[in-house]
């Protein structure tokens, strides 16, 4: 008896523990327990899971304290509100560690226990910071020459609770505390408009600190701040020419004192090992050269100078937002290969951006130099030409010391294989490991299925976006470019949302894209602008499809995230922008200035016309005055979500005579387009700038197109991430499919199935047909651009979407699997701001088979991929559906219908 009420004792504490509802991810401002905090108002999100279905937050409690005392108690409010919740207690302290605790209620009766996190601030003053920029002053501190060392010693006499460091750099710095590297981050401070904006990173460096003397040493080397950033090896120095750097830690001490140590005239420096750094063309080091411990209290500095100071401005620098710059995968070379002219060369599988860390023993002047390319040519010799003016070259000279490790500081490659000179004796690539450095975004999303060709694609296109997400999104890894272009970065922005969280990503480079805008709203091609006058550019700016990424990118960041603060922070450069094309636009045709239209689409010179076909150009006009629609559209929809009513019936008016122009200028009365090219209907199909009733003509003509091509795809930047979701919006999913499975050029499979790449290129024929190389002066193997069909793919094969405006961010979810391309299964999953949402399904035999899971908090649509609706089943009970779509609350579902 007794034991019978034990075990019902235990049902009931585990169906009521199961039943409950909990508490995770826990983030201030995007960030778990972040420790630099400078809003004043930061914001709180939480996610909630429970095992129940239908679950929703009711009301929530969030208490913040600092120490022992509340600073703010929101007391219950009742709200389903879970993401983004404003801190709304007193004023927030500098370098002020804060405990917060959330609970939250539910729609069934339940409440969760607290669930607790912390956040630290940063300084939420700049007159908080007492450091001075210091410079070395030595002569050899220039762009092409040494890398300066700086030092300073202090002591630490009594019990530390806690030290933690701010520091920036003009150039990129590196920072040692008694011999132990700080942190695991690099190519720090990041890259941002650097005469605008500069951000602080903060550390904790607690541990690394011992009693008594204590020493930290520093590298600050050229980056991005000084090194050239184009194809002008001349044009150097565009952001200063003396790199500087601004360092403060603070200890806390266990008796109630604190005490600072800054970057000020007492610190030393000295020439290091790194005799040269640079961004495209890499890094020497002398390892003879090395002043080993030159960061620890015993080293004997006698020999190094005093710093120089500079008055540098200190008020604009502002706490990093977004995640540094981390090492990621490591790679082993799966190859050792000879090439005919004798070289060594080591292919690590797949293309990256990052370094290679070479440990390896030698006699002291040995000389190691890699050099990293993307591609061997036909017969196997190591491609250059396409990496243009930037050597990409590491190059070690050994102490002949044991075994010693190299890799670079202040630089990046895009490489797949590395060539090897300089090894005595044979190559043991065991000594070699790729290290893939990109910004520490977190991954939220999987994608799969049972086509090997996709998974593939789906690779590349990660890959892609890893190889060009440091810090900034840039277009390429390897060649003397690697800049923040606009055009590149709007058109994979919804696809970079899928594969990773880039919120907090993209609101730092936005506040760069405001910061670098023209006065007259103009906003330049690449962002972080180094097309400045000053180093002698004069380069038109506001070319359709780029410079919109300034409103484009804030509106998806708000539609993927549902970050409202983001947009209202960018409200105003979005309509100065919008504004600018009005000023530039005649009677609201936008007809002049510098386009680069759908760039890069098919050409027929372009691969010795394997298709047969004519170009497809489009007419850059027609595509400016579809952006301009979309720029219209984006305004509408964002001043509609601020309250901006006054803006809202302006740009409504304003819509209707854009559309009105177009149909003027590029269209006849039947429908007819003026250029007859995919991207010229998929733009006006897409922005819905067609009459609705000349639609339908124009899918048909569409398709016309695709068919004469042999389905094949010729858009270029700007009509690619259209092309799918327009055929399968209008009901042609089935050449959709069928434009995915294309394997020869120009397709998205063709690099895959005729040259095995593990990128997304640049151009649809990076490689031609046969095997040789594309134009080398604009050729790159790492391009994420043309990758855009990722999004389709989340969002149409395995059917995740969010609805927009109040169901922003996935809290109005859509499921909607579109069936196709002989696939037999496919599954998929974004970890989305309220939790994982996934939707998983196989074919077998004529059945549909369909799991899906619904974050708690949010409420989904699912359609099914079936008419025959009487068969849907969910866990084995029929679901009686009136409909092929229905809403769903959170949980996990399992169908099966007939097809
Ligand atoms: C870049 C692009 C960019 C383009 C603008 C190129 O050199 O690599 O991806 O968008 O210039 O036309």
């Amino acid at each position: 008896m007794k034991k019978n009420i034990l075990i019902l004792v235990f049902i009931c504490f585990t169906t009521m523990t199961f039943a409950q509802v909990e508490l995770r991810s826990l983030t201030v401002e995007n960030l778990s327990e972040p420790i630099g905090i400078e809003t004043k108002v930061p914001r709180f999100s939480w996610k909630l899971t429970s095992k129940k279905r239908d679950v929703k937050q009711t009301a929530y409690e969030i208490q913040v304290k600092e120490g022992n005392k509340v600073v703010w108690s929101s007391e219950k409010v009742t709200s389903e509100k879970s993401i983004f919740n404003k801190y709304q207690g007193v004023s927030l302290e500098s370098n002020t560690k804060y405990a917060w605790q959330i609970r939250v209620w539910d729609n069934k009766g339940n409440t969760s226990k607290w669930a607790k996190s912390t956040f630290e601030t940063a300084f939420m003053s700049s007159n908080d910071w007492k450091a001075s920029w210091i410079s070395s002053g030595l002569k050899s501190d220039t762009v092409n020459g040494n890398v300066p060392m700086y030092r300073k010693t202090f002591s630490v006499d009594k019990k530390v609770v806690s030290a933690k460091i701010f520091v920036t750099s003009r150039g990129l710095y590196e920072i040692q505390i008694n011999g132990k590297r700080m942190g695991d981050s690099y190519l720090n401070p990041g890259w941002t408009s650097y005469s605008k904006h500069l951000q602080y990173q903060t550390y904790d460096v607690s541990n690394l600190l011992g009693k008594g003397k204590n020493a930290i040493g520093a590298l600050v080397g050229s980056g991005w701040y000084r090194t050239h950033l184009t194809g002008e090896p001349k044009k150097t120095n565009i952001f200063g020419k003396q790199t500087a750097l601004l360092f403060q830690m603070v200890i806390k001490y266990a008796d109630g004192t604190q005490e600072i140590v800054v970057s000020d005239a007492s610190w030393k420096t000295s020439n290091s090992h790194i005799l040269y750094s640079e961004i495209y063309n890499g890094e020497i080091q002398d390892a003879r050269l090395e002043q080993k411990g030159y960061s620890t209290a015993s080293f004997n500095d006698d020999k190094w100078t005093s710093v120089v100071l500079k008055d540098f401005p200190i008020h604009y620098i502002t706490s990093a937002i977004n995640e540094p710059v981390k090492k990621h995968e490591i790679l082993k070379p799966i190859k050792v290969l000879t090439s005919p002219k004798g070289e060594t060369i080591l292919d690590f599988g797949q293309n990256l951006a990052g370094w290679v860390v070479v440990k390896i023993q030698g006699t002291s002047d040995d000389k190691i130099k890699l050099s990293h390319v993307e591609m061997l040519d036909k017969s196997g010799v190591p491609y250059f030409e396409n990496l243009r003016t930037a050597k990409a070259q590491a190059t070690y000279i050994l102490s002949g010391n044991g075994i010693e490790t190299f890799e670079p500081h202040f630089t990046t490659f895009g490489f797949r294989y590395v060539k090897v000179e300089g090894v005595t004796g044979k190559i043991d690539p065991d000594n070699f490991t790729a290290v893939a450095l990109y910004s520490d975004i977190k991954k939220t999303g999987s994608f799969e299925t049972s086509n090997p060709d996709i998974n593939q694609l789906q690779s590349n296109i990660q890959w892609s976006q890893k190889g060009n997400f440091l810090d900034i999104p840039t277009d390429c890894p390897q060649r003397d470019e690697r800049l923040g272009w606009t055009g590149d970065a709007e058109v994979f922005s919804r696809t970079a949302a899928y594969n990773f969280n880039v919120n907090q990503f993209f609101s730092k480079w936005l506040i760069d894209v405001a910061a670098d805008q023209g006065k007259d709203g103009s906003v330049p091609f690449v962002i972080p602008n180094i097309f400045l006058p000053e180093v002698g550019f004069s380069l038109p700016e506001s070319a359709a499809g780029w410079a919109d990424a300034s409103l484009i990118i804030p509106y998806n960041m708000y539609v993927t995230y549902g970050d409202k603060e983001l947009v209202e922070r960018q409200y105003p450069s979005m309509k100065a922008y919008l504004n600018h094309i009005r000023q530039i636009a005649k009677n609201d045709l936008w007809n002049t200035g510098w386009q680069f239209g759908d760039w890069l689409s098919y050409r027929v010179d372009d691969s010795n016309d394997e298709i047969g076909m004519k170009s497809a150009i489009t007419d850059n006009y027609l595509v400016a005055q579809c952006f301009y629609v979309y720029s219209v559209q984006i305004m509408i929809k964002t001043a509609t979500l601020l309250g901006k009513t006054e803006d809202v019936k302006e740009y409504q008016a304003l819509l209707e005579r854009v559309k009105k122009q177009f149909e003027n200028e590029f269209m006849t009365p039947s429908g007819r387009l003026i250029s007859e090219t995919q991207t010229a209907y998929i733009l006006a199909l897409q922005f819905d700038v067609l009459p609705e009733n000349l639609r339908p003509q124009a899918v048909e003509r569409l398709v016309k197109n695709i068919e004469s091509y042999n389905f094949h795809l010729t858009t270029g930047f700007l009509g690619t991430p259209f092309l799918n979701p327009v055929l399968t919006r209008f009901g042609r999913n089935d050449v959709s499919y069928k434009l995915l499975l294309q394997d020869t050029y120009p397709s998205w499979l063709y690099p895959i199935k005729g040259h095995g790449a593990t990128t997304i290129w640049e151009r649809w024929d990076s490689k031609k047909p046969d095997g040789s190389f594309q134009d080398p002066s604009m050729t790159s193997f790492n391009h994420y651009a043309y990758g855009a069909v990722g999004d389709w793919m989340y969002r149409t094969i395995v059917g995740i979407d969010t609805e927009e405006a109040d169901g922003a961010g996935y809290k109005e979810i859509t499921i909607k699997p579109q069936i196709g391309g002989d696939l037999a299964y496919a599954k998929g999953s974004l970890e989305t701001n309220y939790g994982l949402l996934s939707s998983v399904w196989k074919i077998e035999n004529g059945k549909f088979i369909f799991d899906v899971e619904i974050p708690v908090n949010t409420t989904a649509t699912i359609e099914f991929p079936t008419e025959k609706i009487e068969t849907i089943t969910e866990g084995k009970m029929n679901l009686n559906a009136k409909s092929k779509s229905a809403r769903f609350g959170s949980g996990k579902y399992h169908f099966e219908m007939q097809l």
